[in-house]
């Protein structure tokens, strides 16, 4: 796969984790397509980007915001690589209280609505237009890398939604390969520990030393640009497929919750 000829549609495209994503992918000479459902942030980011970037406003639940966003990278260059990274972290409640308050099913619902169902809707969408690709050498038509996340395999508490859609991000990552395996595309993922992105920089100086308390090594947060490092590195081998790969150093999750702040009061982790 020659990037410079490629484009691709980066779904949280002007996100912590998207936007080095964008940044760095345009930097490979790949035309990129900033999915945003607020299209300021993302023209924010392809104002600095240059003319490679494309910013988009759209919903990745919507078929209709996807597709029109495909056709916009299938003009930008061989529409082929689609990553999904979006997402938010909001304050969950527990499965159930002492005193007999049951988890609200409508947070659950948009919970999984957003850190699965989106994800799944571009990745189909996109693998789709990808089988009109002509092969490469490997007979390689493109390439999905979704987001998981470290919650997936070590839910804290109050993260019963979130670890379940990120589980399933997991999941369904080999069986995707499976599928696309007759038409030529890969299918990876990467679960991510907590990475320094800019609103969790926001955080207070307690909230993070909470949560690079039990990485291993290196003793610090991630940093976004290690995320679009093995962004590159995914792209770049092509034996790599099916696979979730933790990006963590050897994070070790500690039961309880991380005081996740209340909708609209400030950052909160996001792992
Ligand atoms: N930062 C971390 O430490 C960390 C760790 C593990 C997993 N993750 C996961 O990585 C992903 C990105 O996280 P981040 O830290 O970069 O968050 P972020 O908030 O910086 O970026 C997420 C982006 O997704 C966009 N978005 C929200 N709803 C959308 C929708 N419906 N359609 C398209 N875009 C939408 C937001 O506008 C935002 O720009 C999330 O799925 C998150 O759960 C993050």
């Amino acid at each position: 796969m020659d990037l410079r000829q490629c484009s691709a549609v980066v779904s949280g495209g002007a996100g912590g984790l998207g936007g080095a994503t964008s940044r760095r992918l345009v930097e490979l000479g790949v035309a990129v397509v900033i999915f945003e459902p607020e299209l300021g942030r993302a023209a924010a980011l392809a104002a600095e980007l240059g003319d490679r970037a494309v910013p988009f406003e759209g919903d990745h639940n919507s078929e209709a915001d996807v597709l029109a966003a495909i056709e916009i990278a299938r003009r930008l260059g061989t529409f082929s690589i689609n990553v999904n990274s979006a997402g938010v972290a909001i304050a969950a409640p527990t499965t159930a209280t002492a005193d007999g308050v049951a988890h609200d099913m409508s947070i659950f619902h948009s919970m999984i609505e957003l850190h699965l169902f989106g994800p799944f809707n571009m990745s189909r969408l996109s693998a789709a237009a990808f089988a009109a690709n002509p092969p490469d050498a490997d007979g390689q038509r493109g390439v999905i890398i979704n987001t998981s996340s470290t919650a997936a395999y070590d839910g804290q508490a109050k993260q019963a939604a979130y670890s379940a859609a990120k589980a399933a991000i997991a999941g369904m990552t080999l069986a995707m390969a499976r599928d696309l395996a007759a038409i030529g595309v890969r299918t990876c993922a990467i679960a991510p520990g907590p990475i320094l992105t800019p609103r969790l920089a926001r955080a207070s100086d307690a909230l993070k030393a909470e949560l690079t308390k039990n990485v291993a090594f290196p003793k610090r947060f991630g940093h976004p640009e290690e995320f679009a490092s093995l962004v590159e590195a995914i792209l770049r081998t092509p034996f790599l497929n099916g696979q979730t790969i933790r990006l963590d150093g050897a994070l070790s999750t500690p039961l309880a919750d991380f005081g996740m702040p209340a909708p609209g009061a400030g950052p909160s982790p996001g792992r």
